[in-house]
């Protein structure tokens, strides 16, 4: 093993990961007779096949999977260890990766303005998805930082609540009961919902308020999105549940009312979360110190209903 290279590593391991030599020489821009050479060479030093081919597939060796769990963690100290030299050097350079649940979306980009200008070394990658698709990617260590409401039992996370997500009921402006107060939830259950699909965090919320008190709704319309919600509340086809900061933008004025109803708002917390066990890289920390302080008064200022 003494004269593999790390070149012949790094091309394994982007072969590996896709499970293909010809995407492997796309991310890399390589040829892939290129890409099969080095694999062959570094076949030829481990003395025993990497990958095997069953039929179109291409699959790992039991070799091949020990190499490939050895690149992964030699590559992730070799970025921390260039974090560290960075920092040495009084630069914070290398890479966030965070991944915030869509009503988060609504917030954190903003305060990924003045971070990125004051760490132009730091290339940040956003993430935006549900909160199931979230809870997967954290079991598969996929980002630095993850963002949301509900915390999972499974796997363990170290959190920081960071920012409050207060959930309200949503109608068009013309909707009768934008004018009353304290309507009961009895009350808007009869009227038709457009709710968020399953798997979204704030459909949780929603369903286990209604457990509890023991009522259903009638579902008009599912979707995957809080803008799509938006525009088939303001056309009046029903009404729904959402973060506040949904309405960030257009206010409490634009076409969309909020409705006063008992039990409401929701007092949701959005966390910052981190894997528990795994270590924080420098640039991590710098982005959870900087949410904790500068990051939490700008969010703030965008809850102008504060
Ligand atoms: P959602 O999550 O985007 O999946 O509804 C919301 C939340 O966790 O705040």
């Amino acid at each position: 093993m003494r004269h593999v290279t790390l070149h012949q590593l790094k091309v394994f391991e982007v072969a590996a990961r896709h499970h293909s030599f010809t995407r492997a020489a796309e991310e890399m821009f390589l040829t892939q007779p290129t890409v099969s050479m080095q694999i062959k060479q570094l076949t030829k030093l481990v003395g025993i096949p990497l990958f095997e081919q069953v039929g179109k597939k291409l699959f790992l060796t039991e070799a091949g999977e020990n190499l490939y769990l050895t690149c992964q963690e030699m590559f992730k100290q070799l970025d921390q260890f260039e974090m560290t030299v960075a920092d040495m050097k009084g630069l914070k350079q290398g890479n966030l990766r965070l991944a915030v649940v869509t009503t988060a979306k609504y917030v954190v980009p903003r305060l990924l303005g003045l971070f990125c200008q004051r760490y132009p070394g730091i290339e940040v990658s956003l993430n935006v998805a549900n909160h199931d698709r979230l809870i997967e990617r954290l079991s598969e260590n996929r980002d630095d930082i993850y963002i949301m409401s509900q915390l999972p039992h499974s796997p363990e996370v170290n959190a920081i609540p960071f920012l409050e997500n207060p959930l309200v009921v949503l109608a068009s402006r013309n909707h009768p009961l934008v004018e009353q107060t304290r309507i009961p939830l009895s009350r808007i259950v009869q009227e038709p919902f457009i709710v968020r699909e399953t798997g979204s965090g704030t459909r949780r919320t929603v369903q286990k308020l209604l457990d509890q008190h023991n009522l259903n709704i009638q579902i008009k319309m599912e979707l995957a999105s809080n803008e799509a919600i938006k525009q088939a509340v303001a056309g009046g086809l029903g009404i729904s549940i959402l973060s506040r900061h949904t309405i960030n933008l257009e206010g409490a004025s634009g076409q969309i009312a909020i409705l006063d109803v008992q039990e409401f708002p929701i007092l949701n917390h959005w966390y910052m979360a981190t894997l528990a066990g795994k270590q924080l890289s420098i640039v991590t920390q710098t982005f959870l110190d900087y949410l904790q302080n500068e990051g939490k008064e700008i969010a703030i200022e965008t809850m102008h209903w504060k």
